[in-house]
């Protein structure tokens, strides 16, 4: 089942290139636009203190490095295609933590090596997700279980599709072609019969939705700063950013720019 345009840029290339920079440039801006995520997450993987713990597509490690603190006795091993994110996150090891950088699609992972899976949006970048999933539950031993969060569709009467899509009209710049694939790549388990599609070789899998808050920034502009700092030029006259910032406005209060978002999280075990 291939789930992506393989004719887009390949995910290797957009997280070796100029989206994995920017990540791992703004590690903590994007740790606190997921962070809400993370309660939910960890309550459904239930990590125990002697669970050795795979994290799929870790990044610069906020979700490996949390994980190693619940499975302290435990071991836990983030997975990330991305050398500039996998750099990030060695800079912060833990005794219990190491990091691999390789694709989780295809890599040859110690066969039922895993208690628990774990992913906060790492999931949906696979050529192949069935192949994927197939590779992924491998690893897990018998019984083993997963809980990860990746995207819903964005309905077009939310905040976040209204201001983004007032953002574009704004500034028409054209998309950075990674961003572009990158983005694409994020919706492509948005809906819950391509989530139980890649998932069918699990038992269990259970699908709901999380609603919580993006942090963008810590003031509108802020949060125009980084929105145009993921375009190659930054530059823009001094009208469209007042006319950016004025869309982020009525989401600023005391905590910072806070956009409504929601997830799936997705459970399930290996039979
Ligand atoms: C949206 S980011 C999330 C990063 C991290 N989980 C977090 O919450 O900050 C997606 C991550 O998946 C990684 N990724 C994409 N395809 C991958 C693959 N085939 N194998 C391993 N990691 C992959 C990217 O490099 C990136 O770090």
């Amino acid at each position: 089942m291939t789930t992506l345009d393989t004719s887009a840029l390949p995910q290797s290339e957009v997280w070796n290139g100029s989206v994995g920079a920017h990540w791992a440039a703004h590690h903590d801006r994007y740790d606190a636009m997921l962070a809400e995520f993370d309660k939910p997450l960890f309550a459904a993987a239930a990590i125990r203190s002697t669970d050795r713990v795979l994290d799929i597509g870790c990044g610069a490690g906020a979700t490996s490095r949390e994980a190693a603190w619940l499975a302290g006795r435990g071991r836990v091993l983030g997975v990330d295609i991305s050398a500039p994110l996998i750099e990030r996150a060695r800079a912060d090891l833990l005794p219990n933590l190491w990091y691999e950088l390789a694709d989780a699609e295809t890599y040859a992972f110690q066969e039922a090596g895993f208690d628990v899976l774990i992913s906060r949006g790492g999931v949906m970048f696979f050529a192949d997700h069935r192949a994927a999933f197939a590779n992924l539950a491998r690893a897990l031993a018998p019984g083993g279980r997963f809980a990860f969060v990746c995207p819903r569709p964005v309905d077009a009467d939310s905040a976040e599709a209204r201001v983004f899509g007032r953002l574009a009209e704004i500034d028409p710049a054209a998309p950075d072609p990674a961003a572009l694939a990158a983005h694409r790549a994020m919706a492509s388990l948005s809906r819950p019969e391509q989530l139980r599609a890649a998932l069918a070789g699990f038992a269990d899998v259970a699908i709901s939705a999380v609603h919580a808050t993006s942090r963008y920034g810590s003031d509108p502009e802020d949060a125009v700063d980084f929105v145009l700092s993921r375009r190659p030029h930054t530059e823009v006259p001094g009208g469209t950013r007042a006319a950016m910032a004025e869309e982020f406005a009525p989401y600023a209060g005391p905590l910072g720019v806070r956009l409504p978002s929601s997830v799936w999280l997705v459970t399930g075990r290996r039979p």
